[in-house]
């Protein structure tokens, strides 16, 4: 193996089209164009000696475009690859080829602090994304004051401003993260990503490791500050219902790669892709019973066609998730053609 290994069987059929065209802006505000990222697995030791390169291709030339003011859904099983892109979309993870571009210009592998705060991300956890040793008034008035963002004699009135956005109040500046439940601290998260102003904002499962009565929240929280402050937003989710209720577009990832991409409403009606139906299928429903779901689900692809890590992942995600679609060898395994699925 002298380069990157291949990656799973990819059965020729046609493409994917993409979907219809809609009116916009003709320069999307963030694009990834033929994105890949690799990481070193097994012994790179014996690999050297070996003079090969054993890299698992977590994203794989990925194209997207993100519109102004857009609200895309990325979704795909555990281990796809959706987190690694998010990274490298926010410049937190570099990009082994391709270029993540902004607002029409391609941004370097060093972004600058600028070019930084216009992409912020909201993680899963959001306790362990903020600093458990400053208030949030702390935290947030060193985000402020590093930045320039607002005049130093402004700093309180703007964080409190912040909080005020994301439904909490001045008396929390003086909160240390502990003192918050999970959906607080989610809060807190959200004002401290918004605290730069940025364009667009990437959100991570932002509320799968909270309570279902505080996910609707925070989701109507982000709904409401698409429409306040026209953010246009990325959001990775394992739940489809959410999806089909605040997205405008769903990309698919599956393997490290776009497999179908569509208005959100078209991709639901009408999943092109096998993997997509196969998703859609796997959504569990109250009526189901273990044999019907099992028929519907079949069994996973092959696992001697994938990277044996990004197996473990999904082996590890199944306990907890809906089984992964059957894909065959006769199904269409083209990534999808057209970056936009517009
Ligand atoms: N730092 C890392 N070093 C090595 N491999 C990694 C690293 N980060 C991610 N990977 C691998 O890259 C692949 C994609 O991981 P990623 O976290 O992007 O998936 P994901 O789609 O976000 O999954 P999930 O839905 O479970 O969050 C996985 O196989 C994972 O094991
Ligand atoms: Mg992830």
């Amino acid at each position: 193996m002298t380069a990157v290994p291949a990656g799973p069987a990819v059965p020729a059929g046609p493409a994917v089209p993409a979907g219809p065209a809609v009116p916009g802006s003709a320069e999307p505000l963030l694009a990834a164009r033929g994105v890949s990222v690799y990481f070193p697995v097994g012994s790179q030791l014996a690999a050297r000696i070996r003079h090969e390169e054993r890299l698992l291709r977590a994203v794989d030339g990925v194209d997207l475009e993100i519109g102004h003011g857009e609200v895309l859904a990325l979704v795909g099983e555990s281990g796809s690859g959706k987190s690694t892109l998010a990274l490298a979309l926010a410049g937190l993870r570099p990009v082994d080829r391709g270029e993540i571009r902004f607002d029409g210009r391609a941004l370097p592998a060093n972004r600058s602090r600028a070019d930084r705060r216009r992409i912020q991300m909201v993680f899963q956890d959001p306790y362990s994304s903020l600093n458990p040793r400053l208030t949030v008034g702390g935290m947030l008035g060193e985000l402020l004051r590093v930045h320039h963002v607002v005049p130093r004699s402004q700093v309180k009135a703007f964080s409190t401003e912040l909080l005020t956005l994301v439904g909490l109040g001045e008396s929390d500046l003086s909160a240390y993260p502990r003192q918050f439940s999970g959906g607080q601290r989610q809060r807190v998260a959200i004002a401290r990503a918004l605290a730069l102003r940025p364009d667009v904002l990437v959100a991570d499962e932002p509320v799968s490791a909270l309570d279902v009565s505080v996910q609707a929240t925070i989701l109507n929280l982000l709904r409401d500050l698409r429409g306040e402050l026209g953010l246009t937003l990325l959001l990775i989710s394992h739940n489809l219902a959410v999806v089909r209720h605040l997205c405008d577009r769903v990309a698919v990832m599956y393997l490290g790669r776009i497999v179908e991409m569509a208005p959100t409403e078209q991709l639901f009606s009408a999943p092109r892709h096998p993997y997509t139906q196969g998703l859609l299928a796997a959504i569990p429903r109250l009526t189901d019973s273990a044999v019907t779901r099992r028929a519907r689900c079949g069994s996973r692809p092959g696992a001697g066609s994938a990277p044996a890590a990004r197996w473990r992942s999904r082996a590890a995600s199944r306990r907890t998730r809906p089984c992964p679609p059957r894909l065959t060898t006769r199904d269409t395994w083209p990534p999808a053609t057209s970056p936009s699925g517009r």
